[in-house]
């Protein structure tokens, strides 16, 4: 049988969890691979959706576009933390998490053979999805600071262009584009009568002096900007599925065709917790992004010792994206440190052929303890293996 998919590669995370399969669950497994941080919400939240469980809305559809309070609560929330006004009632949809909203934009933009500029390295899951619409994807490898460089980025620019990824606070780097790239991106797109599509999942991740900085601020070109978001990583919410959309309503009327065609609407209790999130204090957040600041501060310093590590300190997400000085096959990289040691990281070639050679390191969901306990493992390692 000739399938569809047969020339989209298989997902890489299910690939690495049946090789890490015998070790999950053995006491000493280090888990470094997966893209979640640790905190669930307080009880204050989940009693917000107990309190509603019984109502017979809660088990129905909601509007495609999603609860329409929802939306009301995320404009305010998108305000605040992002600086964007959005319209709740035109210009916001609420997704089964934020790949959906990505490969809904996609199925509403693309056409077979046009083609998206995605700087790389990249989010694996953005690249499956332009593929399975038809579309073509130019990689165009970050500069310093895995920071995309505009000029380049237009220079990839040809007739069957459609659209220009951003991801920032960026998978797998880490990096938080500046101000002045990102608008330069977007002048770009201007010029070309491109779409910009700003994937923001991790917009409340930034550390430092570092801050988000959403296209969406600017005053213009909002016709051509598309944003999406999650509620994964800050909320640590993975396993609920839910997600947003941000974008003009003209494109909004379109993409509800994909909407209704996938999903109808994001899972109504996931929309209610979500709401019930918004709608908290939320200094659990904050508690959990102070925590994520400490164990990042903690894991560059534990990362900088061990020599072949070349690491680059970016301001953004619970990743670190070390090059590993000699290594041009981090596939086999990543299986050796395994078996050796227990601890998982992934491979960075499978974040395009820019990630080739490094390493993501996902200090999300751990302890400091086990952070601890994993760079002595990884020193350890390279103090006798020879990386190739
Ligand atoms: C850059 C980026 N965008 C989107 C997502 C997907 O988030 P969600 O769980 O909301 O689908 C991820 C998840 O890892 C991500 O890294």
């Amino acid at each position: 049988m000739k399938y569809r998919t047969d020339n989209i590669r298989q997902p890489p995370i299910v690939k690495l969890s049946e090789a890490a399969r015998r070790y999950v669950g053995s006491a000493n497994f280090i888990d470094m691979g997966q893209g979640l941080p640790g905190h669930v919400p307080p009880n204050t939240v989940l009693s917000s959706l107990t309190d509603r469980i019984a109502h017979p809305l809660t088990h129905r559809y909601t509007t495609d576009q999603g609860h329409l309070e929802l939306r009301e609560e995320l404009a305010i929330y998108l305000r605040r933390h992002s600086r964007i006004d959005a319209d709740p009632q035109k210009e916001i949809t609420i997704t089964a998490g934020g790949n959906q909203a990505f490969t809904g934009a996609i199925f509403t933009l693309i056409e077979a053979g046009d083609n998206v500029i995605v700087p790389s390295p990249f989010y694996f899951n953005s690249v499956m999805a332009i593929k399975l619409a038809g579309g073509t994807v130019t990689e165009v490898p970050v500069g310093t600071g895995f920071s995309p460089d505009p000029e380049t980025i237009e220079a990839a620019i040809t007739d069957k262009t459609k659209a220009i990824l951003l991801v920032s606070p960026n998978n797998p780097t880490g990096a938080v584009y500046e101000q002045k790239v990102v608008d330069r991106i977007v002048d770009v797109c201007l010029e070309h009568d491109l779409v910009l599509i700003s994937d923001e999942a991790y917009s409340r991740l930034v550390f430092g002096d570092a801050e988000h900085y959403s296209p969406l601020r600017r005053r213009d070109g909002h016709e051509n900007i598309i944003v999406l978001g999650s509620f994964s990583k800050d909320m640590g919410l993975s396993g609920w599925r839910i997600g947003f959309i941000v974008g003009p309503s003209v494109f909004m009327d379109e993409f509800m065709k994909v909407q209704d065609t996938i999903s109808i609407c994001a899972p109504t209790a996931s929309q209610l917790l979500v709401l019930g999130a918004l709608k908290s204090d939320m200094n659990w957040v904050e508690e959990e992004l102070q925590r994520l600041a400490m164990l990042r501060d903690f894991a560059y310093l534990r990362a900088r010792e061990i020599d072949v590590f070349e690491v680059t300190r970016t301001k953004g997400t619970f990743y670190l994206f070390p090059k590993i000085t000699n290594c041009t096959d981090s596939g086999k990289l990543v299986l050796d440190l395994l078996q050796a040691t227990k601890v998982l990281v992934l491979p960075g070639n499978i974040f395009g052929s820019a990630g080739e050679g490094h390493v993501r390191i996902s200090i999300g969901p751990l302890t400091a303890d086990a952070i601890d306990d994993a760079f002595d493992r990884m020193a350890s390692f390279f103090s006798f293996y020879k990386v190739e």
